[in-house]
């Protein structure tokens, strides 16, 4: 019988918030391995919000249409190579998508660098968000000891992952997250000062009060009317690193940001940030990460969903701001 390669489709491109029902299960012929390439079985998928702007048309790795396997980072084994260098057995991190079985060059499948204990920390603290996070509050922000740093989405893969690099730093952080219990978990685990219920509370009394004069550094993580919040609380001469729109990749129309005039009154420093801009600098983050980790300085909640069918739920559940910690799939 021939082998077979299951695989999860947009079956239907969403118009708000995405459902299970826009995504599809389905069987395809396993592929071959290509010359001088490797074939891969996933262990673990990465889910991350930019898929959603993929779906959209308006992010710069791709499109997905109807009918197309949806894309994603993953940790998966070589099982059958023509590579040299890439021995069958070994993990490496590529983008197998989600499907069970891919075929990568040579020069796109990357090693799992052998110190890392963990493999799925290959794509939450030691991979794209941890760098994320690192990228803005240490190298773009240049967090020091004193700034006051406010983060939402604090108990996510990147706010979780910058909120500890920058109160290691000794920095004071004010998070924000979407439930009592996730504000919890951000004092007692991931080194924050406070931590806002952005359902239950209102932010903008709240930051009145925690941050009297100002906040320094803001790592906007949602854009949306957050943004302008956080602008009224910025002290003079702050910095806003500009990151993403949790608040906005579920609609069609855009947020039209905050008045030039307040960045102007507050002397902001605003800049905006792309992973893909600190790639050559990976190896050096993870080397600067990894004794963090292994002290247990620093670590990663991870929400892991078992099994490939269980992607769409864990994807939509992301889309709805209900994960907690990095959105992972295992697959057997
Ligand atoms: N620029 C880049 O290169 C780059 C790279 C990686 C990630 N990012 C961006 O960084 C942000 C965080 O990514 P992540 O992977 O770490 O995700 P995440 O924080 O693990 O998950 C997203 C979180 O956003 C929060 N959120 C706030 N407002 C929301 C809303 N209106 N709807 C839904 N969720 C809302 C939710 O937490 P609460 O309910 O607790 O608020 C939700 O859990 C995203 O905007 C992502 O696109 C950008």
């Amino acid at each position: 019988m021939m082998p077979m390669n299951r695989q999860v489709i947009l079956a239907e491109k969403p118009e708000g918030v995405p459902t299970p029902g826009h995504f599809e299960l389905r069987e395809a012929p396993r592929p071959v391995t290509p010359a001088s390439g490797v074939l891969c079985r996933t262990r673990y998928l990465s889910l991350d919000p930019y898929m959603r702007s993929q779906i959209a048309g308006r992010h710069p790795s791709g499109t997905v249409t109807p009918g197309g396997v949806m894309g994603g980072e993953t940790v998966s084994e070589i099982i059958d190579s023509d590579a040299r260098e890439l021995p069958p057995g070994r993990l490496v991190r590529c983008m197998g998508g989600w499907q069970e079985y891919s075929v990568h060059a040579a020069g796109e499948a990357h090693l799992l660098d052998e110190d890392i204990d963990s493999p799925s920390h290959a794509l939450s603290i030691l991979g794209m968000t941890g760098l994320t996070a690192y990228a803005g509050m240490i190298w773009q922000a240049g967090v020091e000891a004193g700034d006051r740093v406010l983060i939402p989405a604090v108990t996510g893969a990147v706010g979780s992952a910058a909120a500890q690099f920058c109160a290691l730093r000794g920095a004071e952080v004010i998070g924000i997250a979407g439930s009592e219990e996730k504000c919890r978990f951000a004092r007692e685990s991931l080194g924050v000062a406070d931590c806002i219920d952005r359902r239950a509370e209102d932010i903008d009394a709240r930051l009145g009060q925690l941050c009297p004069d100002g906040v320094d550094v803001y790592f906007d993580l949602v854009g949306g009317k957050l943004l302008h919040v956080a602008c009224t609380h910025l002290a003079n001469y702050g910095c806003i690193v500009l990151c993403g729109l949790m608040a906005e990749y579920n609609r069609a129309e855009r947020d039209p940001g905050p008045a030039p005039g307040l960045l102007i009154a507050k002397r902001a420093i605003v800049s905006g940030l792309v992973v893909y801009d600190f790639e050559t600098r990976r190896e050096e983050y993870i080397r600067e990460c990894l004794p963090l980790l292994r002290a247990g300085k620093i670590h990663q909640h991870e929400d892991v969903s078992h099994g490939l069918e269980r992607a769409p739920e864990a994807f939509c559940r992301l889309m709805r701001g209900e994960n907690f910690g990095k959105v992972l799939v295992a697959l057997p």
